[in-house]
């Protein structure tokens, strides 16, 4: 996938708030090694940097546009590039944070115990991902990429979903950890203007669908898709579009070193 960091950033406010929360629950007092693995556009780095001053902060991220638009976010951050799904943190960091990323990755079984190990004795995985793959904005673009004459082309890259219940993330992770903390939390995002819906899921998963259509087949794809946010997601009497959105957030504070016998 292509990411476009303007688009994405159209909604950077209210994206910013499950970082915020997520950033809240990490008890980490003065770690010295930092990572924003799937950091996009660096501003949650930024924040991550403000809180631990004094630790060595780096973003990490598979997409070059993201890491351009991160580098120029906070300069004085490392940006690199990297990918999730073979990254190991050496030597192993005491804060790993991973924001709205992790679901683009398969596998979490393996995925999150192998995050786990790379984290420092006392240290913190905090992780936050989507978990609204069966909501209208996302059931609805199956259904659009589905009904049209672009259907051969599209639906390869349905991707299902790999985020699972969060009593799995329990049994993967509780195990393995020192303290876990797992909630979920859904937002009332208030959106405003024309189709909110189509624009906020044109930042994240209806790119990779737009992008494969040509010009003959867009128009007719996106207002498919439209009318049925449209449908699912009426504007109330103000004009404002409300849209539902669930979340899983994953803390897990890594075992300290034994005490010496
Ligand atoms: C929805 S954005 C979230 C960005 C940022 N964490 C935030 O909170 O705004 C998802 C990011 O995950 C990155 N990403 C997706 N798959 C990745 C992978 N395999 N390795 C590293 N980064 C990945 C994308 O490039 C994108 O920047």
């Amino acid at each position: 996938m292509t990411w476009d960091p303007a688009t994405y950033g159209v909604f950077a406010q209210p994206r910013l708030r499950p970082a915020l929360d997520l950033m809240a629950r990490i008890g980490a007092e003065a770690p010295e090694r930092v990572v924003d693995l799937g950091c996009g556009t660096g501003n949650v780095t930024r924040l991550l940097a403000a809180r631990w001053p004094a630790a060595t902060v780096a973003g990490l991220d598979s997409s070059p546009e993201m890491l351009a638009a991160a580098r120029i976010e906070a300069p004085g951050i490392a940006f690199t590039r990297a990918d999730a799904g073979t990254w190991r943190p050496e030597p192993p960091v005491d804060v790993l944070f991973s924001n709205a990323a992790l679901h683009w990755l398969d596998d979490h079984a393996a995925l999150l115990p192998r995050l786990l190990a790379g984290v420092a004795p006392g240290g913190w995985l905090a992780v936050q991902m989507p978990r609204n793959h069966g909501a209208p904005s996302h059931t609805g673009m199956v259904a659009a990429a589905r009904s049209g004459p672009w259907a051969t082309k599209l639906a390869p890259l349905l991707r299902p979903s790999p985020v699972a219940e969060p009593a799995v993330y329990y049994d993967l992770l509780a195990p393995l950890a020192a303290e876990i903390d797992i909630w979920e939390t859904e937002y009332l995002h208030i959106l405003d203007g024309a189709d909110p819906v189509l624009r906020w899921t044109m930042g994240t998963a209806l790119k990779p669908l737009v992008d494969v259509l040509d010009d003959s087949e867009r128009p007719a794809f996106l207002a498919d898709y439209a009318a049925r946010m449209r449908a699912a997601y009426p504007p109330r009497s103000d004009g404002k579009t409300l849209f539902p959105f669930r979340r899983v957030f994953l803390v897990a504070r890594q075992r300290p070193l034994s005490a010496a016998p």
